[in-house]
This record gives C-alpha cells, sequence and structure tokens, in this order.
C-alpha cells in the first residue's frame, strides 16, 4: 500500500525508531508519499536537509485587521515544534493557511520542497500531506468511528471500501481504539474522540501534522490519554506542529518552543531556554501571566 520514506529522507541522527521498534514501524506504515503536481524548489536548510514545512514571508489580514505580519518558519523532519502565544495573536490563522483553510494574502509555503500556495495546487492532495487536528474533533455523530475514519479514506484518497477499513483499523489501532471501532461519537468520551480525529488524520498518511489545541476541550483527566498518542507520534518520526497550553508537554516532548504575538514570532529555541530564560519582554509578560492562571 504506501510507499516508505523511511531511510530516504529522515535525519541520519534519527534514533527515535530505534527506541521503539514496533510503534515505530505501525506509524511509520503509514507515512507515505502521494503523487503530488506542485512547484518544487530547493528549500535546504542549514543541515542540508528539505525541510517537511517551510513557511516563507506568510501574510494575512482579515478586511483591516492585520493577523499575520510576515511568518517565517521551517519545520524539520521529524521535529515537534510547539507554538505559543496570546488569544488573537495568529496561531490558528497560521495552522489554516498550512493547509489552505485559509488563503494567504503573500508568502508561500512548502511541504518537502514542494509549493502548496498559490493557483493550481490540488486542496486534496495538499489535505494529505497535512493532517489537522483541531479543537472540536468535528466527528460524524451518526458514523461509528471505523465509518468516520474509512469516510475520510474514501472522500480523500478514493480508497474502495475494503481498502478503507484495513485502512482505518490499522489507524485506530494506532490511537489504542481499536476496541471501539463500531462504537458512536455519543458512546466515546472527549479524549477518545479526539484520539478518533487524529486517526482519521493519520490514516490518510500525512507527512506533516498540525494541531490547533487538541486537548483544550477536554477534562483534565482526559489530556493525558492525548498528548500520550502526540507522544507516539512524535517518537515514530511524524513531523508536527503543534498549538496547546500544555506547557509541561512542551517541557518534555518539543524540539522547539516558538512564541508568536501580533501575528510574529518573537522569540524561539528549546524549551528549556524559552520556558527558563525568554530573552524577549513579551514572552516573559505572557509566561508570568500563564504560570499565575
Ligand atoms: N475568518 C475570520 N474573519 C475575521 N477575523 C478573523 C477570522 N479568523 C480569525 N480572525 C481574527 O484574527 C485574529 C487571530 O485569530 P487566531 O484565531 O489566528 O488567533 P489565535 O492566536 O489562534 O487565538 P486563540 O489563542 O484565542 O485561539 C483574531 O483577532 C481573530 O478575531
Ligand atoms: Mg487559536
Amino acid at each position: 500500500m504506501a510507499t516508505w520514506r523511511m531511510g530516504t529522507s529522515r535525519p541520519a541522527d534519527d534514533t527515535t525508531s530505534r527506541s521503539n521498534p514496533e510503534l515505530s514501524h505501525r506509524v511509520r506504515s503509514l507515512v507515505f508519499l502521494p503523487a503530488v503536481s506542485a512547484v518544487t524548489r530547493p528549500a535546504v536548510s542549514a543541515n542540508g536537509l528539505v525541510p517537511s514545512l517551510e513557511i516563507c514571508g506568510l501574510h494575512k489580514s482579515f478586511g483591516p485587521l492585520e493577523v499575520l505580519k510576515g511568518v517565517d518558519l521551517k519545520v524539520a523532519h521529524s521535529e515537534l515544534v510547539f507554538v505559543l502565544g496570546p488569544s488573537g495573536s495568529g496561531k490558528s490563522t497560521m495552522l489554516r493557511c498550512c493547509n489552505r483553510l485559509e488563503e494567504p494574502d503573500f508568502g508561500e509555503i512548502f511541504i518537502e520542497g514542494d509549493l502548496i500556495t498559490g493557483r493550481g495546487v490540488n486542496l486534496n492532495a495538499i489535505r494529505q500531506r497535512i493532517g489537522m487536528v483541531f479543537q472540536a474533533f468535528n466527528l460524524y455523530p451518526h458514523l461509528s468511528a471505523r465509518k468516520n475514519v474509512t469516510l475520510a479514506l474514501r472522500k480523500v484518497r478514493g480508497m474502495r471500501w475494503d481498502e478503507s477499513n484495513a485502512h482505518a483499523m490499522e489507524a485506530l489501532d494506532q490511537v489504542g481504539l481499536a476496541d471501539k471501532a463500531e462504537s458512536y461519537p455519543s458512546e466515546l468520551s472527549g479524549g477518545q474522540q479526539q484520539r478518533v480525529a487524529i486517526a482519521r488524520a493519520l490514516a490518510l498518511e500525512p507527512q506533516v501534522m498540525l494541531f490547533d489545541e487538541p486537548t483544550s476541550a477536554l477534562d483534565p483527566e482526559l489530556v493525558g490519554d492525548v498528548l500520550e498518542v502526540m507522544r507516539n507520534m512524535k517518537a515514530a518520526g511524524m513531523t508536527m506542529l503543534v498549538v496547546s497550553h500544555e506547557m509541561n508537554f512542551a517541557r518534555e516532548a518539543a524540539d522547539r518552543v516558538i512564541f508568536m504575538d501580533q501575528g510574529q514570532i518573537v522569540e524561539q529555541g528549546l524549551p528549556a531556554e524559552v520556558f527558563g530564560f525568554p530573552r524577549h519582554e513579551r514572552t516573559r509578560a505572557f509566561l508570568s501571566r500563564v504560570k499565575g492562571m
């Protein structure tokens, strides 16, 4: 079924796969390179590899409100970049531009060096390559967990029923919900529903996963299971851009933390640097507000 990317596009120092080979195999079996027609350019990063995701000079306004004022960001293969910032700073808009739920006004976005902004790009193909998980799970209430996943596979990837079914079961197994495949959303906890939504995105075998506050709607006791699934995805080598307020998760799982304010990336660095020694006054003010809550 899938074309394996392993070994061809991952950094040589990727040791995560060796730490949990079985999980890695299961998640990597869903990492796939679909055929996409797009403009390609050599977008080589400092370490000589093409970034999985590259955002260049991204601008977006809603009427007179300038929400993104020139965002530049590169996310390397298998990197987990954690984004935080005050409400209204443009975090969701940035993510939504990455899978073309919003149209950028200016700027370019590349996936594995392929331009995905501009005219003539196949939106269906983009949404296979970039999975997105939202705060609201957006599951169809009249469909079982399995059918929520197979529907996406049939619509987006044009899979036959039997093929989509096997794929869906594999994805549900990865998020620990194979035994809930026939349950309807109303029969699942919020955390389980969010894991179905993650399975639905994973089943499309994306190259990059975007998360927009995936645990914000959950009761505290349900947050852990969703974060565990995200940790497993990270361990298996998925490239992830995560907007969240789960600072402990960021400290432990993120490769890099980005602080956004007023439509710009103000500061970025290792989690220990940004949380422990924020350089910018706006970052310090935000972190002290968050800690005080
Ligand atoms: N479709 C839209 N039409 C008009 N304004 C919008 C639209 N989407 C977002 N905005 C505005 O753009 C600004 C940035 O919104 P965005 O959702 O990106 O912020 P955010 O950083 O994700 O905030 P939060 O932490 O509250 O989720 C806000 O002022 C918001 O009201
Ligand atoms: Mg938001």
